[in-house]
């Protein structure tokens, strides 16, 4: 039989990436690009749309190159990405009308309190599943249609797009003002807070609290289909799956049964939950998505605790105080010591996200005393990722009774034993990091080929995932709740700063 290879694109809040899958789901190549992140005003982020087309057509051509293909050898093509982030273009320039503010930006808070109003944050949690936070979409397109001179007539004229990360690469894959087509998956309108959860339509009493005219907004379709096809240097290619790179990771990590649930390590931590076809509203801080939707299938959704701030605290330690040279030196320097020395560092750099949703917290270091050295605070770097973990572990089991048994993990930070064993000893449950690691590109690889052909099914894509390693629990449960209260109480005193 002839080899059929598949390629995902991963577009990503720092970085682009292409990887090429082969039949069995082993990376044929990869190809990384980075783009830059500006911040125009302390809590604002952007990034620049043009360049990160450019970027992924650059990773693209770099992937095909290094395996050795062309094009026309490809069955497929996936779109993966950060999710989010807001584009406006005008659809008969394709140029983007302002920079794509980007998930992190705190720029609409003020406009979130606003149209919480006396109802709250749960404004729109019932029909969409998320509380109201600078964090998602609808409102960043609200902001840009007031601030930017002219642009509401014209959106309302029919003259401007808008679109997360996945729909901006589409259209310009499928031929951008020559034909492109204009849609998002699921997963990614889930995050846009004006789509309801349940009907999976743009929601025209949100659209109508928010200002944003529906003209504007892309069609809604399945995380795997064909949406159209490429052109260019990829002329022929199906485009063929689009999914938030939390969910991809969902679905490369195959947890396709109720109850599995997977965390992704990288700037932040998004650990998912599969809940199966019906969406669990969460009373616990946790937000309710869409997982995936293959094709014309029942949509699978997923409770969600979104961590903004993990491996970004790693980084700050490296590049703000100086500790470290590299990311990797602090296993070493965690290693060094026994346990943190009594210390903690909650990172609430842009405030904390779940389970909290407190845009008044600011980051604080706790138990400090002379006896605290870089080293210990090297592992309240670490352990911060693992403690707010676990409480997003504790809100899902009050949200839907499943106690998970062990997580699968996957990301960047996870090649570091050291926060893998703290994990596992805060938990109480084994994780387990698979072979292939890279699951964000493979779940998009995945779903692009179920939707041509080149799989049959769940059952053979999860035959596929095979385990790497597995960390197993060995810390004392009673060291590990006097240590959780200690987290707890640091948590508690990033609360209420003015800004
Ligand atoms: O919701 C934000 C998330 O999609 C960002 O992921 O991996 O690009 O930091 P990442």
């Amino acid at each position: 039989m002839k080899d059929r290879f598949v390629a995902a694109i991963d577009q990503g809040t720092t970085s682009s990436r292409c990887i090429i899958f082969d039949q069995g789901g082993a990376v044929v190549a990869v190809d990384q690009r980075e783009h830059r992140q500006i911040f125009p005003k302390p809590g604002w982020v952007e990034h620049d749309a043009t360049e990160i087309w450019a970027k992924v057509q650059a990773v693209v051509a770099g992937a095909l190159a290094r395996a050795g293909l062309r094009a026309e050898q490809l069955s497929a093509l996936g779109i993966t990405n950060q999710r989010e982030t807001t584009v406006l273009w005008d659809r008969a320039t394709g140029k983007p009308v302002h920079n794509a503010i980007v998930w992190q930006d705190t720029r609409t808070s003020a406009l979130c309190a606003e149209l919480g109003g006396a109802d709250g944050q749960d404004r729109f949690r019932d029909t969409t599943g998320l509380p109201l936070a600078s964090y998602f979409s609808g409102p960043k397109a609200a902001w840009l249609l007031d601030n930017v001179p002219g642009l509401r007539t014209r959106a309302e004229r029919g003259e401007i797009a808008f679109g997360t990360i996945d729909s901006w690469l589409i259209w310009n894959l499928t031929g951008g003002t020559d034909g492109g087509v204009h849609v998002t998956d699921v997963t990614n309108a889930s995050r846009t807070m004006l789509m309801g959860l349940e009907t999976l339509e743009w929601d025209r009493t949100i659209l109508a609290a928010m200002n944003v005219p529906e003209v504007m907004l892309p069609r809604i379709r399945s995380s795997a289909e064909v949406y159209g096809t490429a052109v260019g240097p990829l002329r022929g290619v199906p485009v063929a799956s689009a999914l938030g790179d939390q969910q991809a990771a969902v679905f490369g990590q195959a947890c396709y049964e109720t109850g599995t649930a997977k965390n992704t390590y990288g700037t932040g931590s998004f650990l998912l939950l599969n809940t199966g076809e019906r969406p669990v509203p969460s009373k616990s801080g946790l937000v309710t998505t869409v997982g995936y939707k293959i094709g014309d299938q029942a949509p699978v959704y997923c409770l969600e605790g979104s961590i903004a701030i993990t491996g970004a605290l790693v980084q700050w330690f490296r590049d703000q105080l100086g500790i470290i040279r590299s990311a990797a030196e602090i296993e070493t320097l965690a290693a060094s010591v026994e346990d943190n020395g009594g210390a903690y560092i909650v990172p609430a750099f842009s405030g904390l996200y779940a389970p909290y949703w407190r845009s008044d917290a600011r980051g604080v270091v706790t138990g400090l005393t002379r006896y605290v050295t870089k080293a210990h605070l090297a592992r309240a770097v670490l352990e911060a990722t693992s403690w707010q973990t676990r409480e997003v572990v504790d809100a899902m089991y009050q949200d839907s009774g499943v106690r998970i048994t062990s997580l699968k993990v996957d990301g960047g930070m996870t090649v570091n034993g050291l926060l893998m064993q703290h994990q596992a000893d805060v938990l109480g449950v084994p994780v387990i990091r698979p072979k292939v690691s890279e699951t964000t590109c493979l779940g998009a690889a995945y779903a692009a080929g179920l939707a041509t052909g080149v799989w049959s099914g769940l059952d053979e894509l999860k035959a596929h995932w095979r385990r790497d390693v597995e960390w197993v629990p060995r810390m004392a449960a009673q060291v590990r709740e006097r240590e959780y209260g200690n987290w707890r109480k640091a948590v508690e005193r990033s609360f209420g700063w003015e800004e």
